[in-house]
């Protein structure tokens, strides 16, 4: 949502992971963003125009002195109109002449006259990169306000392993949309559980549920866009850790339970969102259940997990917000009322399940919240992000 109809500028210079820049292009453009890309000499040599040029559906700039005839100044136009700027990659020279105000091509000039965020994302041989020279100018620009994303850590084209790798497109679209969101949760604790929890009847079998984890990261992500700190407890997904995020994984409803209970006085905001199994093995196996060809049919007995959210809201004080989720086949606003109640919550957020385009796996939600005043708002079937972020307003808007 943050980048509909932004301008951005996208910035390559000479290194060969030059052919990131593609997916980041690409990924910019599905977000709805206008990407202006800018070109050294140097990167042109490890990737075509072209390709830019297509995906983007503008004009490359790389000759300073390109003039068409809507525009005599070509750099300062895009650099008055940029929401964002991301250099990526940003090698040692570029971040050299950013540093000290040199302007000697379309990249470093156009950078000179922006006034929008930046963010300049580092690549080069890791030598190259913990060079005195390149962290004192790295720390320069940081200095002056913008933003710069740590190298990773691997393989480099140099065939040595080091620091020096840029980081993977999804993780830097992740970056420029956290650069332009608004940050209304700064200096608050967000505190959200997410997956499901699994519940062992012996080592190697165990009862769970269809939650993948997406609406608990998306909500997790979404808070640390918007400035806040957040801890997400997760049981077993297969997503990736949110950036910026304290991510802790738990398997059972205990350790939930315990994590939940550990973080829970300081956080302001705390949003349930696990699918949490209510019952687990009385008695679970420390050897695997072997099968007997007399017995046909096979019992077992469950007991109670705790309900943790329950728990929370007894422990709820004067100035927490607590958001529960509620998993409902039949009678959703009944049972979603009545699990505020039970459970002394603020918010609940309630979704119809069974349906393959909303609640378990599926990436888009259905959700209507219900509120401790009696008042409930409809959320229409959307991707879980978006579904994500109308909820934290409400939160705000609840929170007063
Ligand atoms: O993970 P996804 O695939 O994206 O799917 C998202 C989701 C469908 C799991 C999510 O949107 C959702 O509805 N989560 C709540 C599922 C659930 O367990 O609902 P419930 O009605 O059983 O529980 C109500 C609330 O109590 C939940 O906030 C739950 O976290 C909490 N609870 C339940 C039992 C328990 N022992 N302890 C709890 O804290």
């Amino acid at each position: 949502m943050e980048l509909q109809n932004k301008n951005i500028l996208l910035g390559i210079t000479g290194g060969i992971a030059a052919y990131k820049a593609v997916e980041l292009l690409r990924l910019l453009k599905k977000a709805g963003a206008n990407v202006n890309v800018i070109m050294t000499d140097s990167a042109q040599k490890f990737v075509g125009k072209t390709t830019f040029e297509v995906l983007s559906e503008n004009p490359v700039l790389s000759d300073l002195f390109f003039f068409d005839t809507e525009s005599s100044v070509k750099h300062i136009e895009l650099a008055t109109k940029a929401h964002a700027a991301v250099i990526a990659p940003a090698t040692a020279n570029t971040i050299a002449k950013l540093a000290h105000g040199i302007a000697d091509d379309a990249l470093s000039t156009t950078l000179l006259a922006v006034t929008c965020p930046v963010l300049v994302c580092p690549s080069m041989n890791t030598d190259m990169y913990q060079n005195i020279r390149v962290q004192r100018n790295l720390d320069i620009l940081e200095k002056d306000g913008w933003v710069i994303l740590d190298p990773d850590s691997g393989v480099l084209a140099c065939k040595t392993v080091g620091t020096g790798r840029l980081p993977e497109p999804w993780f830097i679209f992740d970056r420029v949309e956290a650069m332009l969101s608004k940050k209304d949760l700064r200096g608050k604790n967000i505190l959200v559980s997410a997956g499901p929890t699994v519940e062992p009847l012996d080592p190697v079998r165990f009862i769970s549920n269809h939650s993948s984890g997406k609406m608990g990261y998306a909500i997790a992500r979404a808070a640390e866009k918007r400035g806040g700190q957040v801890s997400l407890v997760s049981g077993p997904v297969s997503l990736n850790a949110p950036v910026g995020v304290e991510s802790i994984c738990v398997q059972t409803c205990e350790e939930m339970a315990t994590q939940m209970l550990a973080r829970f006085d300081q956080a302001d905001i705390i949003i349930k969102v696990a699918a949490v199994a209510d019952y687990k093995p009385l008695d679970p196996k420390t050897s695997k259940i072997k099968k007997k060809e007399n017995i046909k049919d096979l019992s077992i007995l469950m007991t109670q997990n705790p309900d943790i959210l329950k728990l929370l809201g007894k422990k709820k004080t004067k100035g927490q917000f607590l958001v529960g989720f509620a998993a409902e086949t039949d009678d959703l606003e009944k049972n979603a009322r009545l699990k505020i109640k039970k459970k002394n919550l603020d918010m609940i957020a309630a979704n119809i399940v069974g349906s393959s385009d909303s609640g378990f796996k599926a990436d888009t939600n259905k959700v209507k919240l219900f509120f401790r005043d009696g008042s409930s708002f409809d959320i229409p079937l959307m991707e879980k992000d978006k579904v994500a972020d109308i909820l934290i307003d409400k939160v705000i808007e609840k929170m007063g």
